[in-house]
C-alpha cells in the first residue's frame, strides 16, 4: 500500500517536470550542453530584455510544437531556420530599405551524432508548455489552393515581410516557413498566426486579429509549402 503510494507520486513529479526525469539521457544532455542558450523551463517573467538578450529560441515548449522526425533530422545536420539568427538586430547592417544580414556574425549551431539527436528529441518532444497555449485540433485539415494561399500570405496579410516562403524570398526578421510544415505541428503554426504574443510575449510578430477562414488557409498553405518543399 505505501509503495503504491510512493509511486503515485513519483509518477506526478516525473510527469510535471520530465526534464527532471534521469532515465532519459536526453534530459541530461539539455541540462549540459544547451541551457547556455535555450529556456528549458518556463522563465519566471517575460520581459522585453529577455527576449532581447536570448541566445536561442525558448525551447519549454517544444512538444507543443515541432514534429519529432524534424527534430531527429535536424540536431543531427542543423540549417539555418531564422536568416538573421537570434536575436535578428545584432546581425543586420543598417540600410533604410530592406535587412541585410551580416553572415560572417551568425555562428553555424552545434551538431548531435544519431543516438543522442533521438534522445534529446524525445526529451524535447516530453516538455509540452503551458496546457492553455495550443490549441489542439484547432487546424481542420482542409486542403488550400497554393495560388490562393500564396496571394495570402505575400500581398494580402504581409506574412512575406518577415517570413521567406521560398529560400531567399520574404523577408529576414522571422523564421522561415518554407521547411514549417516539416518543422511544425499544424496546431501550433494556427496558434501562433493567431496570437504570436500569447506564446513568445513581446514578439515582434504583430497580432493581426485574424478572421478565421484566414487562419485554416494560412495554416494550410504553410504546411503544404514544407511538404513540396522537401521533395
Ligand atoms: C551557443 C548557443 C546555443 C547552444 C549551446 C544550443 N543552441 Fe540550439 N539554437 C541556438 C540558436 C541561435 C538557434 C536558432 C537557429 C536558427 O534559427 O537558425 C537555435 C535553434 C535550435 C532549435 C530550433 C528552435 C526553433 O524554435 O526554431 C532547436 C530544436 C535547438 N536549437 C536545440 C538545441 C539543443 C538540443 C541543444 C543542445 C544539445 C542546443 N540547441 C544548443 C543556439 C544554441
Ligand atoms: C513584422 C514581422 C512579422 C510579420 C508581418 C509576420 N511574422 Fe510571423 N514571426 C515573426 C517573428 C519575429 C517570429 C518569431 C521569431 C522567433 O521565434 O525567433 C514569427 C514566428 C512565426 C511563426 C512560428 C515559426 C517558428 O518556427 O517558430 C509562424 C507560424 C508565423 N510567424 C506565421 C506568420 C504568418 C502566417 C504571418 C502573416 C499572417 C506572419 N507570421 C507575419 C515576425 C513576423
Amino acid at each position: 500500500m505505501k509503495l503504491s503510494i510512493l509511486a503515485v507520486l513519483l509518477g506526478a513529479t516525473f510527469a510535471a517536470s520530465p526534464v527532471l526525469a534521469a532515465d532519459n539521457p536526453g534530459a541530461g544532455i539539455l541540462k549540459s550542453q544547451c541551457i547556455s542558450c535555450h529556456a528549458i523551463v518556463k522563465p519566471d517573467k517575460a520581459s522585453l530584455d529577455r527576449l532581447w538578450e536570448r541566445k536561442g529560441p525558448d525551447l519549454y515548449y517544444a512538444g507543443s510544437k515541432f514534429n519529432k522526425p524534424w527534430l531527429v533530422k535536424w540536431l543531427q545536420e542543423p540549417v539555418r531556420i531564422r536568416p538573421a539568427g537570434e536575436f535578428y538586430t545584432k546581425h543586420v547592417k543598417g540600410s533604410d530599405k530592406e535587412d541585410v544580414v551580416d553572415e560572417s556574425t551568425l555562428t553555424p549551431h552545434m551538431k548531435l551524432a544519431k543516438a543522442d539527436a533521438e534522445s534529446v528529441a524525445d526529451a524535447l518532444m516530453a516538455l509540452t508548455g503551458p496546457a492553455d497555449m495550443v490549441t489542439k485540433g484547432a487546424f481542420k485539415g482542409e486542403k488550400v489552393s497554393m495560388s490562393m494561399g500564396a496571394m495570402f500570405f505575400n500581398k494580402l496579410r504581409g506574412c512575406a515581410a518577415c517570413h521567406m516562403g521560398k529560400p531567399g524570398t520574404g523577408g529576414s526578421s522571422g523564421p522561415e516557413l518554407y521547411t514549417a510544415g516539416e518543422r511544425l505541428q499544424p496546431d501550433f503554426i494556427y496558434s501562433y498566426t493567431k496570437n504570436p504574443q500569447a506564446i513568445d510575449p513581446h514578439i515582434w510578430m504583430p497580432t493581426l486579429n485574424l478572421a478565421e477562414p484566414d487562419l485554416q488557409r494560412l495554416t494550410g498553405y504553410i504546411i503544404q509549402l514544407g511538404a513540396s518543399e522537401g521533395k
